[in-house]
This record gives C-alpha cells, sequence and structure tokens, in this order.
C-alpha cells in the first residue's frame, strides 16, 4: 500500500499513483491498472484528453476494491474551458469513470483568459461534493498568483512537469508557502532524457539497492512531491510503489536537484497551443 497525503482540505491523497497518459481505451490498459491495483496501488491520474476514462473506471468496479479506497483523478480539457462546457465535460468524465465523484478535478492547462472562469465553476462543482479535491496543473505563479482574484478556495493540488532536469525549486516553495500540493507529472521525463544513465543516480542506487527509478520516485518524495510515474510492465509497476522503505541523505537530494537543466519534455505553461 502505498503511504498518503494529506491535502490543504483533510483528503487524504496516496504519494505515489498511476498516471494512464498515452495508454488506449482498451481492454489492455484495464488489464494494466486491475493489475496495478491488486499490488496495491490507490491513486490513478487520467483526464479527458487522455481518452480512457471508461477503461480506469471498467478497471476499478472489476478489481474488487471499494470505490472510496481509490483515488481518482481526472482533468477537464483546453476545449471545454474555450467552449464554456465545463459542466458537462465534468458530467461526461463521471459518466465514462463509472462513478459519481472524482477525488481530485484539476484544470489540466491555464488557457488565457479562461481559466479563471472555469475556476469558479470547479468550486462551485466542489461544493455539490462530486469532485473531493479541485485544483490545478501546468500552472506557474503567476497564473496562480491571478487566480487568487477569484477563488475562494485555493487549488489543494499544482501538477507540473518535475523530474531532475526540471526540478522546479521556485514554484515548489510557493506552492508549499500557499498550501498547494505539488504532484509531478512526466516524473521520469517520459524516458527521453536517459535520465536512468545519469551516473550520480546509477551511484545513489547502487548504495541504497534500489534502482534508478526508485531513486527518482524517492527524490520527490522527500521533497514533498506527489508522483504519477506510468508503466504498462508489471516489474516496473511494482518497482514505482516500493520507495518507502529506505531514505536518501540531504545530500544524495542536493546532488540529484543539482542535475536541474531547466529541460521540459512538455509545453511552457506560458507556450502552448492545444
Ligand atoms: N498534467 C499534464 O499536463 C500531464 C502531462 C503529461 C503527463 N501527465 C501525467 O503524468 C503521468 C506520467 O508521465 P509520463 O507518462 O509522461 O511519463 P513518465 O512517468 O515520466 O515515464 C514513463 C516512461 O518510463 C518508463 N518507466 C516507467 N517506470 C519505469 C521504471 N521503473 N524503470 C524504467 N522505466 C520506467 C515507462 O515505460 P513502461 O511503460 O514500458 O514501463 C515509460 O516509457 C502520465 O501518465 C499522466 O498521468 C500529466
Amino acid at each position: 500500500m502505498t503511504e498518503k497525503v494529506k491535502l490543504n482540505n483533510g483528503v487524504e491523497m496516496p504519494w505515489v499513483g498511476l498516471g494512464v497518459f498515452r495508454m488506449d481505451n482498451d481492454d489492455d490498459t484495464q488489464i494494466v491498472i486491475e493489475k496495478a491495483l491488486a499490488m496495491g496501488y490507490r491513486h490513478i491520474d487520467t483526464a479527458a484528453y487522455y481518452d480512457n476514462e471508461e477503461a480506469v473506471g471498467k478497471a476499478i468496479q472489476s478489481s474488487g476494491i471499494p470505490r472510496k479506497e481509490v483515488f481518482i483523478t481526472t482533468k477537464v480539457w483546453n476545449e471545454d474551458q474555450r467552449q464554456g462546457t465545463v459542466r458537462q465535460a465534468f458530467e461526461d468524465s463521471l459518466r465514462k469513470l463509472g462513478t459519481d465523484y472524482v477525488d481530485l478535478y484539476l484544470i489540466h492547462w491555464p488557457v488565457p483568459g479562461k481559466f479563471k472562469e472555469t475556476w469558479k465553476i470547479f468550486e462551485e462543482i466542489y461544493n455539490t461534493g462530486r469532485a473531493k479535491a479541485i485544483g490545478v496543473s501546468n500552472f506557474k505563479k503567476h497564473h496562480l498568483e491571478e487566480l487568487k482574484d477569484v477563488s475562494t478556495i485555493t487549488p489543494a493540488v499544482n501538477q507540473i512537469e518535475l523530474h531532475p532536469y526540471l526540478v522546479q525549486q521556485e514554484d515548489l516553495d510557493y506552492c508549499n508557502e500557499n498550501g498547494i500540493r505539488v504532484e509531478a507529472w512526466s516524473p521520469f521525463a517520459a524516458n527521453k532524457f536517459n535520465l536512468f544513465n545519469e551516473k550520480i543516480i546509477i551511484d545513489i542506487a547502487e548504495k541504497h539497492e534500489k534502482s534508478p527509478a526508485q531513486i527518482i520516485l524517492r527524490w520527490d518524495h522527500q521533497r514533498g512531491v506527489v508522483v504519477i510515474p506510468k508503466s504498462s510492465n508489471e516489474k516496473r509497476l511494482a518497482e514505482n510503489i516500493d520507495i518507502f522503505d529506505f531514505k536518501l541523505s540531504d545530500e544524495e537530494i542536493a546532488q540529484i536537484s543539482a542535475l536541474n537543466r531547466n529541460k521540459r519534455v512538455g509545453s511552457d505553461p506560458d507556450h502552448f497551443d492545444f
């Protein structure tokens, strides 16, 4: 079982979840999620945009695990913000997931000129109890500051790209000061930057008899960051939740943070065009 962190409204969220971006809405995905649930995962991160909410819902239902024991995050897509169809999008996500509430509903990207309006609707949804927590994704400090103009509820979570080449110290400090939990998307930089071959990560992994992936996830954990690594492989799924039986030293944390290059795999939230 993964350990949990309490969000700013008291809702408990598992520190490690399974990210399901780029997994198809099919039986194979359902099987991967069922396996993950069987090995102890209790947190799934999906989005309307991933187009696999049905597979997520089916896996949870067929797992036999009570709904209240699984933490489900989904996200509203940019087009719904632009078209003013956020309420409908939320209903569609619930229907596809086959549930009457989500644990966390996120604004996927800060669509300029729209995200404040979206947040007001998120607060309405939250007040109905059908999203146990609401938050944002890909928000920089200035977006969060702007949100304060309209918000009566502080986002519980900000899900951002974060890995050893993009350590996001400034945004992490800002979120911590404001009671917003940071969640790392692409914690392995989607396997595009060869992080697993970084010498310092390999050395630390050998010392702790853990894999480079586990070292990265533990580095996140000790920085207070929730993680949602994606894997479709049984061995790697098991590895990614097994990070609670060892501890990195402050020096090791600093050595990993020193790999920072401010390098992104995804879009910069100030310059996205989707
Ligand atoms: N909010 C947003 O805008 C946003 C954007 C992107 C992603 N996300 C979320 O973040 C989640 C994770 O990000 P991601 O899917 O982009 O990439 P990621 O989790 O950084 O990396 C996934 C890649 O690493 C491999 N991998 C997983 N565990 C491993 C291990 N223990 N050892 C070696 N390789 C391993 C996977 O391959 P195998 O599957 O073969 O193991 C896959 O190729 C997404 O699924 C999604 O839920 C959110």
